[in-house]
């Protein structure tokens, strides 16, 4: 999967914009160690740091933490991933936004959240859930299987708030509070929008294709599912979320 910040921040800025309500959830507190993981371009980080907090912004995509570090240079980045990121001393929380869905190893991601937590820390998090955005992946899915291209899965994580909670305890956190949510969620830049948001999130899973094959399955999808996603000059997609909070004992 390749990011590319500038369509991130440009196109798709209410990915990072929802998660200002899970740093309501977070309430993080002034002198408090915090990690922002899967921070992508820094906002989130640093809505949290301006409350006081001490908070490190951690995400795979080196390409996003190079703008993240120029959009706050203040601030302190790494690149790293959720799997095996090492901390020197354990922290008083871990903080995800719109990031768990793309750790399809999610125990390894939880069992390492877990480590670098104080005892007495927390963990909240905001992902997609079960069927989220299932008209996408249904769709999308049947359209390769016509076109005869086999052995593509989607690449993203969705459990069930049942499935998650019973990892968060597998791992040794009590979970206080777990939710899933339908979030039908307006995408920007009208007609394109879709477009925009299927080049951007689609581009692992169809890595596999050329160029023109690709093309050919992202217009297949759009037409398919304008009955069901468009209106009135805009696109609705149909995002589930499951947000979370979990402390280690
Ligand atoms: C998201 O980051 O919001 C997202 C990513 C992949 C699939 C669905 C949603």
């Amino acid at each position: 999967m390749k990011w590319h910040p500038t369509l991130y921040d440009g196109h798709l800025s209410f990915v990072w914009k929802y998660g200002e309500s899970v740093i309501e959830l977070l309430d993080p507190q002034p002198g408090e160690r915090i990690i922002d993981l899967g921070c992508g371009t820094g906002h989130l980080t640093a809505r949290i740091a301006d409350t006081g907090a001490q908070v490190q912004g951690i995400d795979s995509s080196a390409e996003m933490i190079t703008v993240a570090r120029r959009n706050y240079p203040h601030l302190c980045f790494q690149v790293a991933d959720a799997r095996s990121f090492e901390l020197d001393t354990p922290v008083n929380a871990v903080f995800s936004n719109a990031a768990l869905h793309w750790v399809t190893e999610a125990e390894t991601a939880v069992s390492q959240i877990t480590r670098s937590l104080k005892p007495g820390g927390r963990f909240v998090a905001e992902f997609g859930g079960r069927n989220n955005v299932r008209a996408i992946t249904t769709t999308l899915s049947h359209l390769l299987a016509e076109k005869g291209y086999s052995g593509l899965k989607h690449p993203w994580y969705f459990p069930s708030i049942g499935e998650y909670a019973c990892l968060l305890e597998k791992v040794g956190l009590k979970v206080t509070y777990c939710v899933l949510f339908d979030r039908p969620t307006a995408l920007d830049n009208g007609d394109e929008g879709f477009t925009i948001w299927l080049q951007m999130f689609t581009d692992g899973w169809l890595s596999g294709l050329s160029p023109q094959e690709r093309d050919g399955v992202i217009a297949g999808t759009i037409d398919r599912l304008k009955p069901q996603l468009y209106q009135d000059g805009q696109w609705y997609l149909d995002y589930c979320r499951i947000q979370v909070v979990a402390f280690k004992p």
